[in-house]
């Protein structure tokens, strides 16, 4: 094997916060402490085919730790084993990661660092299988990734929905009214769970829980009845109503990720007005991409620094194939061949839904009688 002397990453995927301070931990730990040089390939793994690159160097990337985003910016677009080429006037798709693999060793590529989510690890595993050494590391807000404890970007989001329940409950308290607040998570509901019940939620919809519109009408009756005539709905944006299906806001033909959830706050309020809507105004809200910017939370700069000095730790002892992780409480590294299709959902039975439901959370399953 020849000796690492230059590093190559990227982020690909949803942007989440932490993937610049794993980058600013990464640069440092490589150039300082192992004396490797590292560049930065733009747009995610486009750039890679594009061979579009940047050295990154303490130097240009000061001051980034606390930022969202990605100084070397993402895309989740763009799937390197599946690209949209033009040919004869049509668009088809081919494998062009032979260019990809081609460019790397060009540019004296020894080792490929890929911050992303599961889609971007089946692509980086798909690299890995092909001889190139990588080495992955967790993001993605949703934090739906089951070879970890935890994704950097999840704390953050987190923060950010509870903030905006603490400001939703004013107004919804001075307007009696019901409010059904839209969040992200994909399939998992994990950020709908850890917001809600952070930010005093009334009722939480989950995609691991399908709800029932009657279950959620009774939970609202029932505060009313005690004089809290307003109430916060979380909703995950995956989550369905039993024997329905999730709501689907767009289909992306030519997208890597071709489908965009969304749509279920709107849906859920126009279903709720049907019902109640003598008694409550309904407003959806939709946090959308709000839970994926501004500044990293604490918790996710030190847990993105962790993973980021991991990574350079696996490529000092010549560990590749692997990604880091979290385990209880620890940095570990797991092969990429298990990362992917592997997700984590919200297990319905766990502690948290059970002391939730003990506040007096509903989850549109069955009906409640204490208070939040
Ligand atoms: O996976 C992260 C995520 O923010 C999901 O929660 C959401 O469904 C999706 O990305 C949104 O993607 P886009 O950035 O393409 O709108």
């Amino acid at each position: 094997m020849n000796p690492v002397k230059r590093i190559g990453v990227l982020t690909a995927g949803g942007d989440a916060p932490g993937l610049n301070a794993v980058i600013y931990t990464l640069t440092r730990c490589c150039t300082r402490q192992f004396g490797y040089e590292l560049i930065g390939f733009r747009n995610g793994y486009l750039g890679l085919y594009q061979n579009d690159f940047v050295p990154l160097t303490p130097e240009n990337t000061t001051g980034i730790l606390h930022k969202g985003g990605s100084i070397l910016f993402s895309s989740n677009k763009y799937n390197l084993f599946r690209f949209p080429v033009t040919e004869n006037g049509q668009t088809v798709y081919r494998d062009v990661s032979d260019t990809a693999i081609q460019n790397l060793k060009e540019d004296g590529v020894d080792v490929l660092v890929v911050l992303g989510g599961d889609g971007s690890m089946i692509s980086a595993r798909e690299f890995a299988r092909r001889g190139v050494r990588v080495v992955g590391v967790p993001k993605t807000i949703d934090n739906d990734l089951g070879a970890t404890d935890q994704t950097f970007g999840f704390d953050t989001a987190v923060n950010i929905v509870a903030e905006a329940l603490g400001r939703l409950h004013t107004t919804a308290e001075s307007h009696h009214r019901v409010i059904v607040v839209e969040v992200m998570g994909r399939g998992a509901g994990w950020i709908a769970l850890y917001g809600g019940l952070a930010g005093s939620a009334d009722i939480i919809l989950i995609p691991e829980i399908p709800y029932h519109l009657d279950a959620i009408v009774q939970k609202i009756r029932e505060r009313d009845s005690r004089g809290k005539n307003f109430s916060i709905v979380v909703v995950a944006e995956g989550a369905a109503e039993q024997g329905g299906s999730p709501s689907i806001g767009q289909i992306v033909a030519d997208s890597a990720d071709p489908i965009r959830l969304g749509g279920i706050a709107e849906r859920l309020s126009r279903q709720l007005e049907q019902i109640i809507g003598d008694e409550h105004e309904i407003r959806p809200v939709v946090l959308g991409h709000t839970q994926r910017g501004g500044d990293t939370s604490p918790f996710d700069r030190i847990l993105s620094i962790r993973y980021g000095a991991a990574a350079a730790n696996l490529i000092h002892d010549g560990i590749f194939g692997e990604m880091v992780c979290l385990k209880d409480g620890h940095i570990s590294h797991v092969p990429l061949e298990q990362v992917v299709d592997n997700n984590k959902p919200v297990d319905p039975a766990s502690e948290l839904v059970q002391v939730a439901r003990s506040l007096g959370v509903a989850f549109g399953d069955e009906i409640q009688e204490a208070d939040v």
